[in-house]
């Protein structure tokens, strides 16, 4: 799996953040070409990319590069495509993906487009925004409508306008679409990403909401302001404590179970079998992961 505990996004049409974005580190960096880019400003903003793809790509300290792009309903797909599908674009996000079609759309037109531009066929991954009411019943047919999707974000302020309920900081009028995105995103092989937080000045309200998001299954976020990146590194890369943990599970359920012809053992007080055992695997896979990815 992807490492993807941060996806910065960055206005494409806003020449100073786009200008600093090349020194943000963060796992994915994603020029904006939708709702933070006004209607009048989408050409600039498909200009923008085209240049940065030219000029600040490889020297840019994020890992990937990822465009959002306005969904098939606007008639502005084409055009966003058309003009930033280049060789160092790493995946496009969808913007309110609404069916597995609108999925089937977007990849038929990345291979016309890779193969125009002498890119390798599938080389562009998708990423899916789940944030209207009908993203969330089909979030799993789109999530699985095409190899490229790689994860789904939930996309909180579009989904409580399209409920037509108030933003929260808490988030309870988010629950089920944020619980239910999570599982789609799990069900299709895909990295679970939550969803921006607006009140991005209240550090500590962050990193409530973004732990609770961890538990619900996502391993990553979706940012708007560059102080977010370090706290989120921080919450989804493993703590010293879950290794410790998972390190002595590891250890007992292979040396005192598998290896004694059991498969249930004690740790720590607590039951350990199979699914615990491959939980503290996935907590050491994911620590190796995300080393790789720094180390990269
Ligand atoms: N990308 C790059 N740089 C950013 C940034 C971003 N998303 N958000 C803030 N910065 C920069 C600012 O330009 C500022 O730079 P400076 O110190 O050189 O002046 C610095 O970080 C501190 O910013 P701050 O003053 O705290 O915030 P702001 O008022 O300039 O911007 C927002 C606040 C919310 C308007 C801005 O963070 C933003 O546009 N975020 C992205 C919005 C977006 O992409 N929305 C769509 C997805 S939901
Ligand atoms: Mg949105």
């Amino acid at each position: 799996m992807a490492v993807m505990r941060s996806v910065m996004y960055v206005p494409s049409n806003n020449e100073k953040m786009v200008g600093k974005s090349v020194e943000l580190e963060a796992d994915i960096l994603t020029l904006d070409l939708e709702d933070s880019v006004p209607p009048a400003e989408k050409a600039k903003g498909r200009a923008k990319i085209k240049e940065y793809l030219d000029s600040s790509r490889s020297s840019m300290k994020s890992k990937y590069l990822y465009v959002r792009i306005n969904n098939w309903e606007t008639e502005m797909t084409n055009d966003d495509l058309e003009a930033i599908v280049y060789p160092g674009l790493d995946g496009v996000c969808l913007a309110k993906c609404g069916s597995a079609e609108n999925v089937q759309r977007l990849d038929w037109k990345l291979e016309e487009l890779e193969q125009r531009r002498g890119m390798p066929v599938g080389s562009v991954s998708i990423q899916l925004l789940i944030e209207t009411a009908k993203g969330v019943i089909n979030a799993h047919a789109a999530a699985t409508a095409s190899p490229r999707v790689n994860s789904l974000i939930f996309g909180a302020v579009d989904y409580t306008k399209d409920m037509r309920v108030t933003l929260t900081s808490e988030g309870q009028e988010q629950l089920y679409a944020r619980f239910y995105t999570a599982v789609a995103a799990r069900a299709a092989g895909c990295v679970a990403i939550d969803c921006p937080f607006v009140a991005f000045q209240d550090k500590e309200a962050f990193k409530v909401s973004t732990e609770e998001g961890h538990q619900m299954g996502y391993e990553g976020r979706m940012l708007i302001h560059p102080s977010q990146i370090v706290p989120s590194h921080e919450i989804y890369t493993p703590s010293a404590d879950a290794i410790e943990w998972a390190e002595g599970v590891k250890k007992v359920f292979e040396e005192e179970g598998i290896a004694k012809g059991s498969a249930a053992v004690t740790y720590l007080g607590k039951m350990v079998d199979t699914p615990v055992y491959e939980n503290a695997m996935q907590i050491l896979n994911t620590m190796a992961e995300i080393k790789a990815a720094e180390s990269a």
